[in-house]
């Protein structure tokens, strides 16, 4: 029988008992008390600790009750039960599991993160500050199930006039995440052709969230194969295929940054056209940074036969962690989604809703995107110049458009992951891609500074020892 070095307090507002409760449970937990071992009796622990029998009693008594202990008569209390071993927190998360993300980088070339320097933080926190008062405590309560429509509205405005895009705003339905879209996407499909099978296909190396999502949820998925020369999905393996949904990002493709031409614009519309139960998944993430002639038009824009489900996010034109994803559904989707799946609540804060239609209402929005696309046309314009001194070493590939450029290493005889380990013994994140045996790094600079950037690319080069030119 153990005394464990329990610590009462009477002076903390926390009684006795519960304080004597908490600290046996703690011991149970922690493993300084295991599986049938005795307790002391009520009456050797209450001399011990100078308390009350009845101090006692109440906490075994909840012990007991939570089943942390039991009694024996006229034996004594037993500890009853095996708990998790000692790694594992008090809420059955084995903490050797939860990855690490607390590695600390020098330098992360992190593609998906946004400048945090340049966030509208004092705008954001006046819209916010005169939303919380009383005068709009209706947003308090639940909202339009779609998302507020006061952000319907502006969103359709957006995309009107910077994507080409003409949509009503009850079309749109707003939701925490893409992820959430393709989720009710499925679902509507499913309502629509109850006796098929959906299948779905996406790029190659296309957001890989996609792929993990239509896969968890057992659906047929089929990459599309990029071409290794023009860098572009083949779209005569889709025609081979009997796919029912093709999800796409035709103005930047991830991770060479190309654009579907007109011409394979068309071929893919002209693809969906030829089944009822045909759908484009147009994720246009990332558009609003393009920094090289005007900006291109969605594939929506050309879509005559609404049979394009366009995807919209504020993640990298705002912040990812406000979680403002949208879909423009086609009418037929939309009165299914009407009928069958309106019963989803708008998975994202009202406040948060009503704060971006105003920054976006008060023309903050537009100015807001104008400022970033400044900052990261120059970051981007750095990091060509410093690429642009080792042509005899690295290609780049995407410098029109986006947060990354993607590298190739040329005459390169170590493997990628070997150069990844080198980068990272020097605490230098950067994200390989496989594709065909080329060496290939995607090098975002978001939340790099100008500075950070020179050396940070100084300090990669060195130690994958690769050196400018001798002239
Ligand atoms: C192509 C693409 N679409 C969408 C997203 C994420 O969008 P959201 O934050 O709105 O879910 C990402 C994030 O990396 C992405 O790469």
């Amino acid at each position: 029988m153990k005394y464990l070095a329990y610590q009462l307090d009477k002076s903390l507002p926390q009684p006795l008992y519960l304080q004597l409760y908490q600290q046996i449970k703690n011991a149970i937990h922690q493993g300084k008390l295991t599986q049938g071992e005795a307790l002391p009796s009520k009456r050797q622990l209450c001399d011990y600790l100078k308390i009350s029998q009845n101090t006692v009693e109440n906490s075994y008594a909840q012990l007991l009750a939570e089943g942390y202990i039991e009694s024996k008569p006229r034996v004594g209390y037993f500890v009853s039960t095996q708990l998790l071993p000692p790694e594992l927190s008090t809420n059955g998360v084995r903490h050797s599991l939860i990855k690490s993300n607390t590695k600390i980088w020098r330098y992360d070339f992190n593609p998906n993160v946004i400048d945090t320097q340049h966030f509208p933080f004092e705008r954001w926190k006046k819209i916010q500050k005169r939303l919380f008062s009383k005068k709009y405590a209706h947003l308090l309560a639940l909202g339009d199930r779609q998302g507020e429509e006061d952000l319907r509205i502006q969103i359709a405005e957006y995309l009107r006039s910077a994507r080409g895009v003409e949509c009503l705003p009850e079309q749109i339905v707003i939701n925490a995440g893409i992820e959430l879209c393709l989720i009710q996407l499925m679902l509507l499909w499913q309502h629509c052709y109850p006796q098929q099978q959906a299948h779905y296909a996406m790029e190659e190396l296309g957001y890989w969230v996609v792929e993990r999502l239509w896969q968890s949820y057992g659906q047929l998925v089929t990459k599309l194969p990029i071409d290794n020369q023009s860098l572009k999905i083949d779209l005569t393996e889709l025609a081979k295929q009997e796919v029912d949904f093709v999800y796409i990002t035709p103005s930047h493709q991830y991770p060479f940054g190309s654009v579907l031409t007109i011409n394979e614009r068309q071929r893919l519309l002209t693809w969906v056209n030829q089944q009822p139960q045909r759908y484009l998944i147009e994720d246009d993430y990332d558009s609003e940074f393009r920094y090289q002639g005007k900006p291109i038009p969605a594939l929506k824009s050309l879509d005559q036969h609404d049979k394009v489900v366009y995807l919209g996010s504020f993640s990298k034109v705002m912040m990812p962690s406000i979680r403002v994803s949208f879909m423009v559904l086609p009418e037929k989707l939309l009165s299914y989604y009407q009928q069958h799946i309106s019963f989803f609540h708008s998975s994202v804060s009202r406040v948060d809703q009503q704060i971006l239609a105003t920054f976006m209402q008060t023309g903050e929005f537009e100015k807001h995107i104008n400022r970033m696309r400044k900052q990261y046309r120059r970051k981007m314009e750095l990091l060509c110049q410093i690429l642009k001194q080792y042509p005899h070493k690295i290609r780049f590939f995407g410098e029109s458009s986006g947060f990354y450029l993607l590298i190739e290493l040329l005459n390169e005889t170590r493997t990628i992951v070997e150069l990844t380990k080198l980068a990272e013994q020097q605490q230098i994140k950067v994200y390989p891609i496989d594709f065909h045996r080329r060496i290939l790094f995607v090098l975002g600079f978001g939340n790099l500074r100008e500075v950070e950037l020179l050396t940070g690319l100084e300090s990669l080069f060195d130690c994958w020892g690769i050196k400018k030119p001798t002239q």
